[in-house]
């Protein structure tokens, strides 16, 4: 805990500017060696780097982060060769496959039965507002013909086509925004990224050389991807052997693109615009934009044994908490070698677009909900209307028997209210705990049921009573099958 502090001070004395009042940010690589910054998830034991942000206002950033921050719910795609031995995207690293024999399950990876068309009207179904597809993973395998390496879906599997294109086309023709993963750090089987790696296991990885690995393949095919198919996003994975001047090529190919968004992930000080929580959901916002990626079983890449699928509840309560938040929900799948998702998976998120159909004005456009601490009853968010209004969206997990909620520390009366599922009227009264809502009838979704409350103005909530709020409610456990996957 220590040793993480010294990094964390200057950040929060920046972090303020970067986000609050012009003039702008730090102009493209402010590189201060005065105030060196550590800002990434999790990052214990990451080299603390100057901090690298595009130069932009405030208000040019707030416009570019508008579609991401309204959108909420995305749709995360582990795909490629891993698919084949069928045991999760790290299955070549984890079993020690050496090059030539992992290379020769591409011949396994048909697509045959791959649809974009129909993948993006399960998306559109879901509810969901972008994508964001692995166009190359940790084992370097591209999903579209790249000029850099021949180890790509076209000219090293069975599949033979590109397989990005047709995806991009389909979903932006539904209206969902089109992103890419890209693993700049690892790379299990092109000549030099091996070297980037910890601990290589194939003679074959140690070969050449991390930075001509960069030059001649990474950074190339990152521009290749960029040029090609203009994604909305841009999602580094890992940081792992990045610096400053390794991760600034990288950065720069960015900034040519002025409305690309870029997570946190690039490493070497580049600070990104939005943070990637994995496999865990806060107790609180994370004071930046952010987005929970987690895989909807256990596992990213298609996994045969993995069947730790979380229910549809959970999953729909997730969103509600990571919304309530201020954050994205990205919900990962895993299709086979063949290109079908799983039914499970097209199950559950079936299940999510039902909800949202009928939920979804208390998750899209909407910002964190005004109390401090998360009520045990459930969540909430809220939205400005035009005209100075505010409607304050009621999540509720856990309808008490006599339909009475507290909404802790609020003083202003609600115009009106009603529930999102059937329209049946939601009455308020003041007291000295904070609003009364009194929620008709029985919960008409056992899953997450919404109460809308108009407001006249914005919302203002007093400190609450300590005995109002419940932080113990708040994060949620994800995966609550657990335990360890059968070998
Ligand atoms: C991790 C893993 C990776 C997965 C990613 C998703 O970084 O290395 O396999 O793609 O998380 O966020």
């Amino acid at each position: 805990m220590k040793s993480k502090l010294p990094g964390l001070l200057p950040l929060l004395a920046v972090l303020p500017a970067l986000f609050a009042a012009e003039p702008p940010v730090p102009p493209v690589g402010a590189f201060s060696n005065a105030s060196p910054i550590l800002f990434r998830e999790g990052g214990a034991g990451l080299p603390a780097y100057p901090v690298l942000v595009r130069d932009e206002t405030p208000t040019a950033r707030a416009e570019r982060m508008q579609w991401f921050h309204d959108a909420r719910f995305g749709i995360f795609i582990h795909w490629g060769v891993y698919a084949v031995p069928a045991r999760g995207e790290w299955y070549m690293n984890n079993a020690k496959v050496p090059e030539a024999t992992y290379r020769a399950y591409a011949k396994d990876f048909t697509a045959a039965k791959y649809d974009p068309t129909a993948w993006a009207a399960l998306f559109a179904e879901a509810g969901a507002k972008y994508m964001v597809i692995t166009a190359k993973h940790h084992d370097g395998f591209t999903l579209y013909d790249s000029k850099f390496s021949d180890w790509n879906a076209v000219k090293a599997s069975a599949a033979g086509r590109d397989l990005l294109q047709p995806l991009a086309d389909a979903v932006r023709a539904r209206g969902i925004r089109f992103g890419l993963y890209y693993s700049q750090s690892q790379d299990w089987n092109n000549l030099g990224g091996g070297t980037g790696n910890k601990a290589p296991w194939d003679d074959a990885q140690k070969q050449g050389s991390f930075d001509d690995y960069l030059t001649r393949i990474a950074v190339p095919q990152v521009g290749e991807l960029l040029e090609k198919y203009h994604p909305s996003y841009l999602f580094w994975d890992t940081e792992y052997a990045m610096t400053p001047e390794r991760a600034r090529p990288f950065f720069d190919l960015t900034c040519q693109y002025p409305d690309l968004i870029i997570n946190n992930r690039l490493g070497g000080g580049v600070l990104g615009d939005t943070a990637t929580p994995e496999q865990r959901i806060a107790a609180d916002a994370l004071g930046r934009d952010f987005e929970v990626c987690m895989t909807i079983n256990g596992s990213w890449g298609f996994n045969a044994t993995d069947l730790r699928w979380k229910s549809a509840q959970q999953l729909i309560r997730n969103l509600s908490d990571i919304v309530s938040k201020g954050g994205n929900y990205l919900l990962n799948i895993g299709p086979t070698a063949d290109g079908t998702i799983p039914a499970p998976e097209v199950e559950r998120l079936q299940a999510m677009g039902r909800w949202l159909k009928t939920n979804g004005d208390a998750i899209y456009a909407t910002e964190s909900g005004p109390f401090a601490k998360a009520p045990a009853w459930g969540r909430v968010t809220q939205k400005a209307r035009p005209g100075g209004g505010t409607t304050l969206f009621v999540h509720v997990w856990n309808w008490p028997p006599d339909g009475k909620i507290i909404l802790p520390g609020l003083q202003q009366a609600a115009v009106s209210g009603r529930l999102l599922a059937n329209g049946a009227a939601v009455t308020t009264a003041l007291s000295s705990a904070g609003l009364v809502v009194s929620l008709p009838g029985s919960a008409p979704d056992p899953d997450v049921s919404v109460a809308a409350l108009e407001f006249a103005g914005p919302i203002q909530v007093m400190a609450a009573p300590s005995r109002a709020a419940d932080s113990s409610a708040s994060g949620t456990p994800l995966d609550p099958s657990g335990g360890p996957l059968p070998k």
